[in-house]
C-alpha cells in the first residue's frame, strides 16, 4: 500500500487529488485503486443511499484484502480515510482528474460533464469510463475538449491491469501522455484506442459472450458445460456465462446494443435472452441471479 502517490518517475503532470462520479461496481474500484496508490479521492454519487452502497463495496472489498492478508486493518483504514464521499459535484473544485463512471447514458453524462466543466480548474482533465458511448460527443459537451479522454477500467477494476485510453480526434497529446503515466503508477497497463464503441477488447469479448448465451439459449450445452469449454480448453479465467453475470446482464446489453447500433456487426445483436433476463430482473451477481445464482456478490455459490 502506498501512503503518498509516486511521481518519481513522471516527468509529467503532477496528480493528486482525483474526482470519481458515480460509485457502482466499476466506480467504486477505481476509487479503490485511487486510494491504494495514495492519491486522495473525492467519490460523488446522486443519493446518500448510494453513498452507502458506495462506502460498502470500499470497506467489503479492501476487507476482503485484510482477511487475505495482503493489507493490514491499519493500512485499511488509511485507504478508507483517504476517500471522501458526498453528494455534490461542487466538492471537485480542486481535483486534477475527475474520472466519470456513472450510468451508460449520453444525456446523464453530458449533463455531468456540463456542470463538472463549470466547477474544476481550466488544467482539470476529464475522463469517462464509459464502455460504448462516444467520448468525442461527451467531450462537446465541456469547453476543454482537447483534456477529455476514455479511460476504460475493466471489472473488478481493482485486479484487471487493462485500462484502455481513449483520444479523440481533438485530446492533447501531453493529456494522453500524463494519463498514461498516472495509469502506470496504479500498476496498470494502459493502451491507446481511437473513440468507436466498443474500443478494443469489448470488440473482441462481446462477440463471443453474445455467442456463448445463444448458445445456452439454444439448449445447445448446459451452462456448467459452455463455461468449461472455455477455462479448461481455451485457459480462460472464467466462462463466458460466468463473466456475463460478473459484468452485469444489463450492462452487457447495453454495450451489445450499442456497438450493434454503431456497427451493424451481426455478432453484436444481442441475443434475445439476455433482453428477456434483464427485463425479468436477472442481472448476475448484483441481483444474486443470472445464468447463475450467488449467495453473495463476490461468492458465487451455484444452485
Ligand atoms: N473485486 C476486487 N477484487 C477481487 C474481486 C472483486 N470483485 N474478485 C476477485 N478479486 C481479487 C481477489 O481478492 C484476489 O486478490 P489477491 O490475489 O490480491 O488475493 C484476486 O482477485 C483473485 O481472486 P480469487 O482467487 O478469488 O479468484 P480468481 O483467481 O478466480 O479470480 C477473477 C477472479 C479476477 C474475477 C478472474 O476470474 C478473472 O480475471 N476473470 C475474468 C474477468 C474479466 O474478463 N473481466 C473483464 C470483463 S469485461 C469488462 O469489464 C469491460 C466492461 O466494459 C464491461
Amino acid at each position: 500500500l502506498e501512503t503518498t502517490p509516486d511521481t518519481s518517475a513522471d516527468a509529467g503532470r503532477d496528480f493528486t487529488a482525483i474526482g470519481v462520479v458515480g460509485l457502482g461496481t466499476m466506480g467504486a474500484g477505481i476509487a479503490e485503486v485511487f486510494a491504494r496508490h495514495g492519491f486522495a479521492v473525492v467519490g460523488v454519487e446522486l443519493s446518500e443511499e448510494s453513498v452507502a452502497r458506495g462506502r460498502q463495496y470500499l470497506e467489503h472489498s479492501t476487507g476482503r484484502a485484510v482477511r487475505r492478508g495482503k493489507l493490514t486493518e491499519e493500512e485499511q483504514a488509511e485507504l478508507l480515510g483517504r476517500v471522501t464521499l458526498t453528494t455534490s459535484l461542487k466538492d471537485l473544485a480542486d481535483v486534477d482528474l475527475v474520472v466519470e463512471a456513472a450510468v451508460e447514458s449520453m444525456a446523464t453524462k453530458q449533463a455531468i460533464f456540463r456542470e463538472l466543466d463549470a466547477i474544476v480548474g481550466p488544467d482539470t482533465v476529464l475522463a469517462t469510463n464509459t464502455s460504448s458511448l462516444s467520448v468525442t460527443e461527451l467531450s462537446s459537451a465541456t469547453s476543454r475538449p482537447g483534456r477529455v479522454v476514455g479511460v476504460h477500467f475493466f471489472n473488478p477494476a481493482p485486479v484487471q491491469k487493462l485500462v484502455e485510453v481513449v483520444r479523440t480526434v481533438v485530446t492533447e497529446p501531453a493529456v494522453l501522455d500524463d494519463v498514461q503515466a498516472l495509469l502506470g503508477r496504479l500498476g496498470k497497463s494502459p493502451v491507446v484506442c481511437g473513440d468507436k464503441a466498443g474500443f478494443i477488447a469489448n470488440t473482441l469479448l462481446f462477440g463471443y459472450l453474445n455467442h456463448a448465451a445463444s448458445m445456452f439459449e439454444g439448449r445447445y450445452a448446459s451452462r456448467e458445460d459452455i463455461d468449461a469449454a472455455m477455462r479448461f480448453g481455451c485457459g480462460y479465467p472464467m466462462g463466458p456465462l460466468a463473466l456475463l453475470d460478473l459484468i452485469g446482464l444489463d450492462t452487457a446489453y447495453e454495450i451489445l446494443e450499442t456497438m450493434y447500433r454503431q456497427g451493424r456487426d451481426r455478432l453484436h445483436a444481442p441475443t434475445p435472452i439476455l433482453k428477456q433476463m434483464v427485463t425479468a430482473g436477472l442481472l448476475g451477481r448484483k441481483t444474486g441471479r443470472g445464468f447463475y445464482t450467488y449467495e453473495a456478490p463476490d461468492s458465487p455459490v451455484v444452485v
